[in-house]
């Protein structure tokens, strides 16, 4: 397994590239079943995730090809010969379940592994499949599968979701561009990679009303056609290498990003004592004086304070002057790179879903694991500000979200380097 070795100290400077959005991209790509013609995703991310997306869909008869060096897939889903996600697959990426709303609706039949928990929580899909059933889905839960059928194909329902779920919007929403008659998702989520999903259905031919907002109508067609459609900047990337240079000192700017993404995040940065500009290439942030002021951070469903940058923010708050608290409301096992931080000097006291943390003069290098995607980058932001050496162990997490991390950031004159595992 990989490591990522960082000696702290360097003052960040330079432009980092965003990339497409991951969560966008593995939304997009099961939309390929809803339709025999093409779908071609432009701006694409390279990372572990979309190639087991990929993997996941050639198992079910999909081509997918992917194109200039990963930024282009090209995906056709003519001849669906396999309707069973198998679990292997689906244990290793949980986004495996946005397949089954899209084969059930063209094809009236799935068969697809429940994803199980993961390090961050159990996170159940029974908000996917309480969505389901309501557009006449009928489905059987048995040996670890959902099995799916809807043999008259699905019809449009009035679904409220008890509370936000990204993943059971994007479910639900894919389903009923397809589904007879009207659908109306009330109480859906509202993240960009949502929006995204609308516009490229949109193209193929969908007919959907209120995306960005807690209300989705969408109007049942009977077929969908292709589409060539890019993928939204990512803005967990793009909050990620906005902490870089908030936490060194420095000033970097982040090519493609747009405020609009991250708007609750740059409220917080700025309050913090970070500024965050607008240029035409994207944003420009740096520190407005010396220290970082200590904030508090609550995590809720967009427009709110992103969950996937909780643990960012947490390594920036580590060095911050006063004691910040962080609330994290969507998931109940979010905090594990507190022990890792704490190992560096960190000063932080959890509780449940509250984390208090007292900022230090600074971190000191030391060897850390990382123990989920998030987490990860989280030890990498805090070893840029460290003194001395921290080696990040179990980067294949970091690879799942983050295309050439050592390599944007040596761009900006950080000292990291990837160790290479047995
Ligand atoms: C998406 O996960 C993202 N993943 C997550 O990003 C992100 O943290 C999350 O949304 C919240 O923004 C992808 O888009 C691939 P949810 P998702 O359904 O859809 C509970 C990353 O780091 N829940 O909005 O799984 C769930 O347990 C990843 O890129 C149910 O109880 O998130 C969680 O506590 C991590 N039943 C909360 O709702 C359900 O049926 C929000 O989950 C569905 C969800």
């Amino acid at each position: 397994m990989d490591s990522i070795l960082v000696k702290g100290g360097a003052r960040l400077q330079g432009a980092i590239p965003i990339a497409g959005a991951k969560n966008a991209c593995l939304t997009l790509m099961p939309a390929t079943l809803l339709t025999h013609e093409p779908l071609t995703l432009t701006n694409a991310p390279r990372l572990s995730d979309i190639r087991t997306m990929t993997a996941l869909l050639q198992s079910l008869g999909a081509e997918v090809a992917s194109l200039q060096n990963g930024q282009v897939l090209a995906l056709s889903s003519h001849d669906i010969n396999n309707h069973r996600a198998d679990y292997d697959i689906v244990r290793k990426m949980r986004a495996s379940i946005l397949v089954l709303g899209p084969m059930l609706a063209r094809d009236g039949h799935a068969v697809v592994s429940l994803p199980g928990g993961c390090a961050i929580g159990a996170r159940p899909v029974d908000l996917h499949l309480r969505a389901l059933e309501a557009m006449g889905a009928e489905l059987d839960l048995r040996d670890g599968y959902v099995h799916a059928k809807a043999p008259a194909g699905l019809r449009g329902a009035v679904v409220e979701f008890p509370f936000v779920s990204v993943g059971a919007t994007e479910n639900a929403l894919m389903a009923a561009t397809l589904a007879k008659g009207t659908t109306v998702l009330k109480n859906a989520a509202r993240e960009p990679e949502i929006v995204d999903l609308a516009r490229c259905l949109r193209q193929m031919g969908a007919q959907i009303d209120g995306e960005g907002t807690s209300t989705i109508t969408i109007q049942g067609v009977d077929r969908l056609g292709g589409a060539t459609h890019p993928v939204v900047t990512d803005r967990i990337e793009l909050g990620t290498y906005m902490l870089a240079p908030a936490i060194t000192g420095g000033e970097v700017e982040c090519l493609g990003g747009r405020l609009e993404l991250v708007a609750a995040f740059a409220e917080k940065l700025h309050e913090a004592g970070i500024d965050v500009i607008e240029t035409e290439r994207g944003l420009k942030v740096s520190r407005r004086n010396g220290r970082v002021n200590a904030v508090n951070v609550v995590t809720e469903p967009f427009p709110g304070f992103p969950t996937d940058l909780q643990a960012q923010m947490m390594a920036l708050l580590c060095t911050a002057e006063g004691e910040s608290v962080l609330e994290e409301r969507i998931f109940e096992n979010r905090f594990m790179h507190a022990p890792e931080l704490m190992r560096m000097g960190a000063r932080i006291d959890v509780h449940g879903g509250t984390a208090k943390v007292k900022g230090v003069d600074r971190l000191r290098g030391a060897p850390v694991m990382a123990t989920d995607l998030r987490a990860s980058v989280s030890l990498i932001l805090a070893a840029l500000a460290a003194e001395g050496e921290t080696l990040v162990n179990r980067v294949y997490h970091l690879d799942r979200g983050y295309e050439r991390v050592e390599e944007k950031l040596r761009a900006c004159g950080a000292t990291i380097e990837r160790v290479k595992g047995e």
